[in-house]
C-alpha cells in the first residue's frame, strides 16, 4: 500500500511536546526554583551539601523543575568557576541500591563493570571521582518512594550524609528525592535525621489559568503560529485543571494536534480537543446517558448542536436552541428556573462543565463538553430521544 501522511499542519516541533524535553522555562515554578537555589546555593559557595524533597502529585512539573533547575545552576557555578554535575536516577527503574550506585558510578566511568563490586565499593569509587575533581554532584532519586519501599531506607542515609563520612571533602554530594507520595514519613530515624523537614519544597496542582499559561508556552514551542486560538486554550486547560496534571495537558495538546492534521485541517478545533479526551479517559458512555431524564437529554442534544463549531456556548443561546430544538420536536420547553435546574444537574453529574466568566459585559455563564465529541454525543441522544 501506499501511506499517505496527514495533509494539515500543526506540529512545527514534536520534540518539544515529548515528556523528556526540558524546557527554558517553566512558568509558574519560579518560587519552586526560587526556593532550590536558595537550599543549595552555599553548596558551591562554601562547599556545604543539602538535601531537597520535591513533593506533588503526578504532573506538576516535579521531574522538569529539578532537571532544569540542575542545568541552571551548573551554569551559575561555572560562571564562579565551580563545577557542579548531576546524575538523574529514576527509582521506578532501578530500585535497588547497587543497580543506582552503579548508574551513580557510570556517570564518571562508562565502561564500569555492573558486577562485582559491592555498594560500598560503588560508594568509595565515586568519592575518589568527586574528590579528584572538585566536583559538586547533584544526585536526584526520582520517584523514590519506589526506591524506599522495595529496598528501604539506607541508600537515602549514606548519600544524604555523603559528606561527613567524606575524610578530605574537595568535591560534595547534594540530593534530592523526588515522590508524590511524603517519603519523609517512610524514612527511618537514622535517614530522616539527615533530612531537614524545611526542605521539603511544595508542588500544588496547576489552576486553570496556571494550566493555560502552560499549554499556551507549550504551543508556541511546538506549533505553527496561529494552530490554537484562545477558546480552544481554554477549553483544555479547563479539562486538564480539573487534576491540575500538566502531563495531561500537553499530551491532549498533541492529540488534538495529531487529530486535526488527520482531517487535514490546519488548526486545532474542540471537537478534536474533545475526542483526545475521551480517547485518554472514556468517561461517557451511552449507560450514563439512559440515567438522564427526558428533559435533561433535549438540552444536552441542544448543546450538542451549538457545541459543534465552538469552544463554549453561553447559557442564553443554549436556552434559545434548547427552545427551538422542542418546537421541531413538538414537545413543550421547560421554563427559564426548571432548564436552570437541569444544566445545573448536568453538570453535578459531570456531564456538561459549566463557568462563570468576567467579560466586558459583566458575568456570563458559558457551557462547554469536556468528555465527548459533541456529535458523537448529538448521535448517541438522537437514537435515545427517536428510539
Ligand atoms: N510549569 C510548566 N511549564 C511548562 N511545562 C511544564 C510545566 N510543568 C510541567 N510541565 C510539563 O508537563 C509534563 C509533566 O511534568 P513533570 O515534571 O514530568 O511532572 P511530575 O514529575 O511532577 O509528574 C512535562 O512534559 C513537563 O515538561
Ligand atoms: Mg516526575
Amino acid at each position: 500500500m501506499s501511506f499517505r501522511s496527514p495533509s494539515g499542519r500543526v506540529i512545527r516541533n514534536p520534540k518539544k511536546l515529548s515528556f523528556d524535553y526540558v524546557p527554558d522555562r517553566l512558568p509558574h515554578r519560579d518560587e519552586q526554583q526560587q526556593n532550590l537555589f536558595m537550599l543549595f546555593r552555599r553548596a558551591v559557595e562554601s562547599g556545604v551539601s543539602q538535601n531537597a524533597f520535591l513533593h506533588g502529585n503526578v504532573g506538576t512539573g516535579k521531574t522538569a523543575s529539578a532537571k532544569r533547575f540542575c542545568l541552571d545552576y551548573k551554569e551559575w557555578a561555572s560562571e564562579k568557576g565551580k563545577s557542579v554535575e548531576h546524575v538523574f536516577v529514576n527509582c521506578r527503574k532501578r530500585s535497588n541500591k547497587s543497580s543506582i550506585m552503579w548508574k551513580l558510578v557510570s556517570h564518571f566511568d562508562k565502561n564500569f563493570p555492573d558486577r562485582g563490586f559491592s555498594v560500598g565499593e560503588m560508594m568509595e569509587i565515586m568519592k575518589k571521582h568527586i574528590n579528584k575533581h572538585s566536583i559538586h554532584l547533584f544526585i536526584i532519586l526520582d520517584e523514590a518512594d519506589a526506591l524506599i519501599q522495595r529496598d528501604g531506607p539506607e541508600l537515602v542515609f549514606l548519600l544524604s550524609r555523603f559528606d561527613d563520612e567524606n575524610v578530605t571533602p574537595v568535591g560534595s554530594v547534594s540530593l534530592i528525592l523526588i515522590s508524590q507520595k511524603n517519603v519523609l514519613e517512610l524514612l527511618d530515624e537514622s535517614a530522616l535525621s539527615t533530612f531537614k523537614r524545611s526542605n521539603r519544597i511544595l508542588f500544588p496542582p496547576y489552576d486553570k489559568n496556571e494550566m493555560k499559561d502552560i499549554l499556551l508556552y507549550r504551543s508556541e514551542l511546538a506549533l505553527y503560529p496561529g494552530s490554537i486560538e484562545e477558546d480552544e486554550l481554554d477549553l483544555l486547560a479547563l479539562i486538564t485543571a480539573e487534576r491540575g496534571d500538566a502531563r495531561l495537558g500537553i499530551e491532549l495538546l498533541e492529540k488534538s494536534a495529531l487529530l486535526a492534521e488527520q482531517k487535514g485541517d490546519n488548526k486545532i478545533g474542540p471537537e478534536d480537543i474533545r475526542t483526545a479526551k475521551a480517547d485518554v479517559d472514556p468517561h461517557m458512555t451511552v449507560s450514563r446517558l439512559k440515567g438522564i431524564n427526558k428533559n435533561e437529554r433535549m438540552i444536552l442534544m441542544a448543546a450538542a448542536q451549538k457545541l459543534r463549531n465552538n469552544s463554549f456556548v453561553t447559557t442564553g443561546d443554549l436556552e434559545t436552541h434548547y427552545k427551538m430544538l422542542c418546537e421541531n420536536y413538538g414537545k413543550n420547553s421547560l421554563g427559564h428556573t426548571q432548564f436552570w435546574k437541569y444544566v445545573n444537574s448536568l453538570d453535578a453529574e459531570g456531564l456538561l462543565d459549566t463557568e462563570t466568566v468576567s467579560s466586558g459585559k459583566g458575568r456570563t455563564t458559558r457551557i462547554s463538553l469536556n468528555d465527548i465529541p459533541a456529535d458523537i454525543l448529538e448521535k448517541k441522544l438522537k437514537d435515545l430521544i427517536e428510539g
